[in-house]
This record gives structure tokens, sequence and C-alpha cells, in this order.
């Protein structure tokens, strides 16, 4: 019974915390909440972009300097949706996965999002949209727990992905699972980084973290593993 109080409690401040953030931010994102969480229709993705992909391939590079302006609701699920969006009939994504057995899960840390408060979303493929984790900003702490890096802090977005290697593993085995996923992740953080470079932003991918700490600064359950880090911002 308490415990089901402090669920309804979060979800009716996290509701509050989030309709705030959308009308302080003109922007088109919908919202809808439910009694327990709160949740962001993100806005259509863009699939008219002008940059051809063999200039964002020919650009692309690492970038680890941000500017520190925010980015808009758009583009954070331009970036998301780039990395794991269904594309396709059957829910197929934007990324190949093996036997399409989808182990990866995409987290948006927001610490500048025009129209977003600053939280842990847990990105929903089905419908384009995100799903309040966490309230508050985590960049401080996510950038520590990726060993001091402290310059994955100045982005106004992070992007996280981790996997459910079990969801592969059912199908193909452990052994086999643990190359297949590992190579999804390196799929769409491809797409993410050429997403990126076409909207005129920069990211680099960041593997090196204590496996632990990012783990309990995105309150992942046990059956997920964390993967990469993408923090993604204005360049100078
Ligand atoms: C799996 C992986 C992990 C990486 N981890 C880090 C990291 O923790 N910190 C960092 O600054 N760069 C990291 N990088 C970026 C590489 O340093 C970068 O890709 C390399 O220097 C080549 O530069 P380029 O990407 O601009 O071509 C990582 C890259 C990959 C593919």
């Amino acid at each position: 019974m308490k415990r089901r109080c402090v669920h309804l409690l979060c979800g009716v401040f996290a509701a509050f915390a989030l309709a705030f953030a959308a009308h302080a931010g003109a922007d088109q994102t919908m919202m809808t909440t439910d009694s327990q969480t709160a949740r962001v229709v993100l806005p259509a993705p863009d699939t008219t972009g002008t940059r051809t992909v063999e200039s964002v391939i020919a650009s692309r590079r690492s970038r680890r300097e941000f500017t520190g302006e925010p980015v808009s609701t758009a583009t954070a699920g331009q970036l998301l949706w780039s990395a794991q969006g269904i594309t396709g009939a059957g829910m197929l994504r934007a990324a190949p996965s093996a036997g399409a057995t989808y182990p990866l899960e995409t987290y948006l840390v927001a610490g500048a999002v025009e129209g977003l408060a600053p939280g842990l979303y847990r990105y929903l493929p089905q419908g384009h949209r995100l799903e309040l984790v966490k309230a508050g900003d985590l960049r401080r702490e996510i950038a520590a727990a990726a060993l001091s890096q402290q310059w994955i802090a100045d982005a106004p977005v992070i992007v996280a992905i981790s996997a459910v290697y079990e969801r592969t593993a059912a199908r193909y085995g452990r052994q086999r699972a643990t190359r297949y996923v590992d190579m999804e992740a390196g799929h769409a953080a491809q797409n993410l980084y050429l997403q990126a470079e076409a909207l005129g932003l920069g990211t680099c991918s960041v593997g090196a973290f204590d496996d632990s700490r990012v783990r309990t600064v995105l309150g992942l359950p046990p059956q997920e593993t964390p993967l990469l880090l993408l923090p993604v911002g204005k360049t100078p």
C-alpha cells in the first residue's frame, strides 16, 4: 500500500515536472500521462535532411567540445530515432539487429533540452516516445562515472545505450549473442554519429566508464548492461 502511494506520488510529480517544462518551452512536444509514468510523444522524425550520406561520412569525427547551447526536443528525438527508431513494417528499426531480437535499450540523459525537464528518459521506439525514469540533471554524475571525462557534462544531452543480452541469447546462444549484441551497439552508435553530423552537431562514443557506477546512475535493472555513452551537442 505504502509502495503504491509512493509510486503514485512519483507519477504525479513526474507529470507536473514534464508538463511545466513542456509549457515553458514552446515545442510541438505532446504530453500524455498515466497514473505511474509521465510520457512524452516526440515530434515525428525528419527524413528529408539535405546532407548526403557521403558528406557526413567524410566529415564525421569524434567531438569532445560543446558550446553548451541547448538542443530542441525534436533534435533529441531525431538522435534517438537514428539509433533505434522504428523505420519499417513489423517494427523494424533504424539499425540492424540479429534476428530482429532488438536487445538494445536507449536512454536520454537530458540536461539542456528546450521543452523537456532535465532528467533521465527511456526511449520507447514504438510511438517514438520518452518515458521519464528519473528527474534531475544527471550529466555530472555520468561524467564522474565515465572516469571523470569532464567534457561529457558539457553536452546538452547524453544518449546511453544498454543491452539485454538474453533477448538475443534466447535465439542464438550466449556466445554468439555476446558478439551480435556488441555489434548492434556499434551499428546504432554509428547511425547516431552520422545523424549528429548531419544536424551540425557532434558526438563521441564513450566506452571508458565504471560499469557499476553507470548502472547505478541510470538505475538499470540487473539484466541490462551499459555499453556506450554518446554525449551530443553543438560544437564550437
Ligand atoms: C568503442 C569505443 C569507445 C570509445 N571510448 C572513448 C572514450 O571513452 N573517450 C573518448 O574520448 N573517446 C572514446 N572513443 C573515441 C575514439 O577515441 C575515436 O573514435 C578515435 O580517436 C578515432 O577518432 P575519430 O572517431 O574522430 O575518427 C571511443 C571509440 C569507440 C569506437
